[in-house]
């Protein structure tokens, strides 16, 4: 036995507070969640995902003019734009090539062009974490075009972060009703305590290395249908359903079946998810907008029956991709809009982190031999 084993764990880390921090607080017996001491409803009702970043990155709220300049620098064509090269390098990739896996790699190929890439001071992090909020949509937004054989869409300084990205994806300008929800799904995704994904960042930020690679670790962890990657199973599930009079008969059969249900369950709440019902009112009203709310008639069936039976209930990932979807956009690039939001998170854990840093350096349990005798190979 190791001498870690004296102070043994639960699996998966459940419970065990790793650090103090001051950006996120989640109660999840009340389902309540705080970025900065705000409540996320607060936010919502009343921020935009540009002021949220500024929140989570300097610790308070910003004036007027601090929020004007902070919105010009996430806007600026400068900081949105990707280099040539980048999109030369996107072309070269095979068209298959997921969304998610294109967002990792064209994430550590920012490093390479970004000017204060070997600087980790707090200055240069926050103008790197700047440069990669402004980046990460067009990314996205270009490789859905290259795929589909269109050139991508140049950024508009004069849109807001959600309203560009929608335009760079479409190449129209979004209506009022999806640039407002989408930048609602950004608000709410932003940060989220401890979360694999951010835990993965803090881990890489504390070996004293940098935002990119930090960034590139968290969309890794992300990518997994434990974490973001849940929001694109939700949807394949409700394309397999189709019907929303076929829902409960679905769903009751995947529960005897003893199925792990997307959408569904927290490791930290014990409630409904906050964030869950501003997605579904959203995804309700694009959903009449868009002529069809059949999508949320069968997520509603589903979290009815699977919160009965099981008494686990809807997280975050259940109907963000059902709005999604009702701005035309694809399932799988439903976990890389999750990141694009995040980013924000996990660059405000890497300065906290760097800002009273000690290397993440836990033990393991370990249960393997320790007397092997080496046997030389011809004689095994
Ligand atoms: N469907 C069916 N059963 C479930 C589910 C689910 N979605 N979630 C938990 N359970 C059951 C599980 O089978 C286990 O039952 P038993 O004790 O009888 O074996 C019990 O609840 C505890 O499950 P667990 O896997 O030990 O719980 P966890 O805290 O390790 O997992 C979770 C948390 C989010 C990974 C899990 O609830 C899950 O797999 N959910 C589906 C995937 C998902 O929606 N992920 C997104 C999470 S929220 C956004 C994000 O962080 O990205």
């Amino acid at each position: 036995m190791s001498d870690a084993a004296v102070n043994p764990m639960k699996a998966g880390l459940e419970d065990v507070v790793v650090s103090p921090s001051e950006i996120c607080f989640i109660d999840g017996h009340k389902g309540r969640l705080v970025y900065r001491g705000f409540d996320v409803d607060e936010l919502v009702a009343q921020s935009s995902f540009e002021e949220v970043t500024y929140l989570l990155w300097y610790g308070k709220l910003p004036t007027r003019k601090e929020l004007d300049t902070h919105v010009k620098a996430l806007s600026s064509t400068a900081n949105r734009k990707l280099p040539p090269k980048l999109i030369a390098m996107l072309k070269l990739l095979p068209k298959k090539t997921t969304p998610m896996e294109v967002l990792r790699t064209g994430i550590s190929a920012l490093s390479a062009f970004d000017p204060d890439a070997a600087d980790n001071s707090r200055e240069a992090t926050l103008r790197k974490t700047i440069r990669l909020t402004a980046q990460m949509p067009t990314l996205v937004a270009a490789w859905d075009r290259i795929r589909r054989g269109k050139p991508p869409v140049a950024p508009n300084p004069r849109l807001s972060l959600a309203g560009n990205f929608l335009y760079m994806m479409s190449g129209k300008k979004p209506t009022p009703l999806a640039t407002k929800t989408f930048d609602v799904a950004l608000i709410l995704h932003a940060d989220h305590e401890f979360n694999a994904s951010t835990f993965a960042a803090r881990v890489t930020a504390a070996t004293l290395s940098d935002i990119h690679s930090a960034v590139v670790s968290g969309i890794g962890a992300l990518k997994g249908p434990l974490h973001g990657g849940a929001n694109e199973q939700v949807m394949l599930m409700v394309e397999k359903i189709k019907d929303p009079a076929k829902a409960e008969s679905w769903i009751r059969k995947a529960l005897a079946d003893k199925a792990r249900i997307m959408g569904f369950g927290h490791r930290v709440y014990r409630v409904e998810d906050p964030r869950a019902k501003h997605l579904k009112r959203l995804a309700l009203e694009l959903g009449k907008q868009a002529g069809s709310t059949a999508n949320v008639e069968i997520l509603d069936t589903m979290a009815r029956v699977v919160s009965a039976e099981k008494k686990i209930f809807p997280n975050v990932d259940l109907y963000s991709g059902a709005a999604y979807a009702s701005m035309g956009i694809a399932t799988d690039e439903f976990t890389p809009i999750f990141a694009m939001s995040r980013v924000a998170g996990w660059a405000a854990h890497v300065l906290e982190q760097h800002g009273n840093n000690r290397l993440i350096r836990p033990r393991s349990d370990y249960t393997g031999l320790t007397d092997e005798k080496y046997v030389p190979l011809d004689q095994r």
